[in-house]
């Protein structure tokens, strides 16, 4: 049964994305985003991980949530508001003030020929800072909260700047508007990587201080352990593992999820699962072909994931799209719990 949205912050319901992609003279569909749910609640701030490997539609979800792309299907109810439909006005007077990206690139959000502390004060005025005295409090004290200060960064232009402090500057322009949402696209990726953990934990300071959401888009097993509430697992498009991070990420039960985590140790958040994982290249056939699109390569195939797409099961406090946990059987044999101790069913 679908939750209330209105219980919900973010609640995405069976959102798609289809792309036409161009193969020499003729040209293919697929399903970048394929009937992805997710919530993140509302009573308490939560940071929401989305994770997987390169090109399985995590950015495009986010574009999703953000406005940017339009969805082919499905709904995203921000506070119960099905933001899908929403009027211009109210897209701009009230979901972009509630819900701020931070982008991968902290230097594609300024130019190179602007102050950086002009956007800060046109954002704090936009926002509701009347008067230039106010405006200048309020920056100040929003950078203060980043880890900054207006004296540090008054008058200098974004090269001037490191790539963390840019960053942490682009994080205090979205907090400029009292948000309740963050969606962060790899915040840190394109962050120096002795400077990484201090942004990480700038955003688990957001959600203890400033009640703040986040929905965070990494790579990074090791970062979204350490960081998430909760974490969806996406596959070519699917969500084939969600559910609190120490559960998925702890125990995993998708044997995709078991890849991925078996290419990272998650005490080490230096290290990046994406420089060791053995993961497949962008294939549209596994998009288009019939059942399972990890069938190919999972350890565990079986005949029925070759022929149907298997359905979300709740196993062990998360959610699973996977025949190995089809409490029926699904024409096939289960394993059983020992066969899963044993390490007959690999878990990393
Ligand atoms: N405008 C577009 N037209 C056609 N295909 C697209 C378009 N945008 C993205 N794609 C494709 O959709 C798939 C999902 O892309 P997306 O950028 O959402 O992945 P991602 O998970 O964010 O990857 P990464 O980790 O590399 O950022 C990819 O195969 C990508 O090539
Ligand atoms: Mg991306």
């Amino acid at each position: 049964m679908q939750p209330s949205p209105s219980k919900n912050l973010l609640q995405i319901s069976d959102l798609s994305k289809v792309f036409t992609i161009r193969r020499g003279l003729s040209s293919i569909k697929f399903q970048a985003v394929d009937h992805a749910s997710l919530t993140i609640q509302a009573e308490k701030p939560e940071i929401f991980t989305l994770a997987g490997e390169s090109g399985s539609g995590k950015t495009t979800l986010a574009r999703m949530v953000l406005g940017l792309q339009d969805p082919s299907d499905g709904h995203i109810y921000y506070k119960g508001v099905d933001i899908t439909g929403i009027s211009r006005k109210q897209r701009r007077d009230w979901f972009m003030r509630e819900v701020q990206p931070i982008f991968q690139d902290p230097f594609a959000t300024f130019s190179p020929l602007k102050k950086v502390d002009t956007y800060l004060f046109e954002t704090a005025k936009h926002y509701g800072a009347k008067s230039s005295d106010r405006g200048r409090n309020l920056v100040d004290q929003t950078l203060t909260s980043v880890g900054l200060s207006l004296r540090e960064v008054a008058g200098r232009y974004p090269n001037e700047l490191s790539g963390g402090q840019i960053q942490r500057i682009s994080v205090a322009r979205a907090l400029l508007t009292a948000p309740s949402l963050l969606v962060a696209d790899e915040p840190v990726s394109m962050v120096d990587a002795s400077l990484r953990m201090s942004i990480v934990n700038l955003f688990k300071t957001l959600k203890e201080e400033r009640n703040l959401s986040v929905l965070y888009i990494t790579h990074d097993l090791a970062t979204a352990y350490y960081l998430a509430d909760r974490i969806a697992v996406m596959l070519r498009g699917w969500i084939v593992e969600s559910g609190p991070v120490e559960r998925v990420l702890g125990n995993p039960l998708h044997p995709y999820t078991q890849l991925l985590k078996g290419s990272i140790p998650l005490a080490d958040p230096d290290r990046r699962w994406d420089e060791k994982a053995d993961l497949a290249p962008m294939d549209i056939e596994e998009y288009t072909r019939a059942g399972c699109r990890f069938a190919d390569r999972c350890p565990h195939v079986m005949d029925i994931c070759r022929r149907q797409v298997p359905p979300d099961y709740e196993v062990e406090g998360r959610t699973v799209k996977c025949f190995l946990y089809d409490p029926a059987g699904a024409g096939v044999p289960v394993p059983s719990q020992a066969a899963l101790d044993s390490g007959a069913i690999h878990h990393a």
